[in-house]
């Protein structure tokens, strides 16, 4: 029996990521322009659910296959220690053995960058962003590398409140207000049927059209909520290749079942409310 494709977890790449399209490659070719391409900062924010980590390590892959080095941090306390102690020098081991230990962030960060070709870089990836020193600190180490024309690009992502409280913080760092902002927003239909059927049928079963609409309708292109409802639409059709209606009926139940455990959040009422969970 074909294992089920699906994965509504936080931060697990989905199967098949749709939707995005834009925004990754608004990053390549930003990655490829030059030091002044404004997506080269770049900071995601979004509801839960709704593909910001994801999206985050769309483009890390993105950035290493330009070339770049990736440094990839959550934005908990002691990032800056982590990034100095334990990040910097495991990419700069990976380059060159013999580097001269000196615990400081910027100077770590242009020794890498002196370490690789020039027309490579280094991206810095950090999540769950909000207004601590730490973030701070990087913020303007981040800001001093690009002033030096360092092939340098940051990607964060965060809730909408979190990144506002960073943006409006009492020393701002004016130029991440400066950074390209984009919201996660929903998923379209068409974008849902692809995510929803391609991967059923690369893993072997089919869908019928019906039971599609079913579990489309039942996403309502919340991203989480299309790996929920593929995830227990495989399951409810666990021993057949076909999947039906019924199937679909009974894994959108289960799903909006789920993601009140999942996530808490006012948004999801208006989405989800309590009652459509007796469906099916
Ligand atoms: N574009 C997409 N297409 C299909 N599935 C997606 C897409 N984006 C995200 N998902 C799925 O949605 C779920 C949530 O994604 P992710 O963890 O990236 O959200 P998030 O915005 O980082 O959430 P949080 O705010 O809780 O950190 C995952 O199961 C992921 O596989
Ligand atoms: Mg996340």
């Amino acid at each position: 029996m074909p294992s089920n494709p699906f994965t509504p977890t936080f931060g697990v790449t989905p199967p098949l990521l749709v939707g995005r399209q834009d925004e990754i490659d608004d990053f390549r070719f930003a990655l490829q322009e030059g030091i002044g391409a404004p997506e080269r900062m770049t900071l995601l924010t979004g509801m839960r659910g709704t593909g910001k980590t994801v999206l985050l390590t769309a483009y890390e892959d993105v950035a290493r296959s330009e070339g770049w080095l990736v440094i990839s941090e959550t934005a908990e306390p002691g990032m800056i220690d982590r990034l100095t102690k334990t990040a910097v020098p495991g990419l700069l081991a990976e380059i060159d053995e013999q580097h001269e230990p000196r615990p400081d962030f910027r100077y770590r960060m242009n020794q890498l960058l002196d370490a690789i070709e020039p027309e490579d870089g280094v991206l810095i990836s950090i999540d769950e962003i909000r207004g601590t020193e730490d973030f701070e600190l990087l913020s303007h180490t981040v800001q001093h590398l690009r002033r030096e024309e360092r092939n340098v690009a940051f990607v964060g992502a965060g809730l909408p409140s979190s990144v506002q409280t960073v943006l409006s913080a009492d020393r701002p760092t004016t130029y991440l207000r400066r950074a390209d902002r984009r919201h996660l927003g929903m998923l379209e239909a068409d974008e849902v049927r692809a995510a929803l059927e391609v991967p059923i049928l690369d893993a072997g079963r089919g869908i019928a059209s019906d039971a599609l609409d079913i579990a489309v309708e039942g996403t309502r292109g919340y991203p989480l909520m299309v790996q929920l409802v593929g995830f227990e639409t495989w399951q409810a059709s666990r021993d057949d290749n076909e999947i039906t209606a019924e199937h679909a009926q009974q894994g959108v139940a289960t799903a909006q079942r789920r993601i009140g455990e999942l996530v808490h959040e006012p948004a999801l009422a208006d989405l989800f409310p309590a009652t459509s969970s007796s469906r099916g």
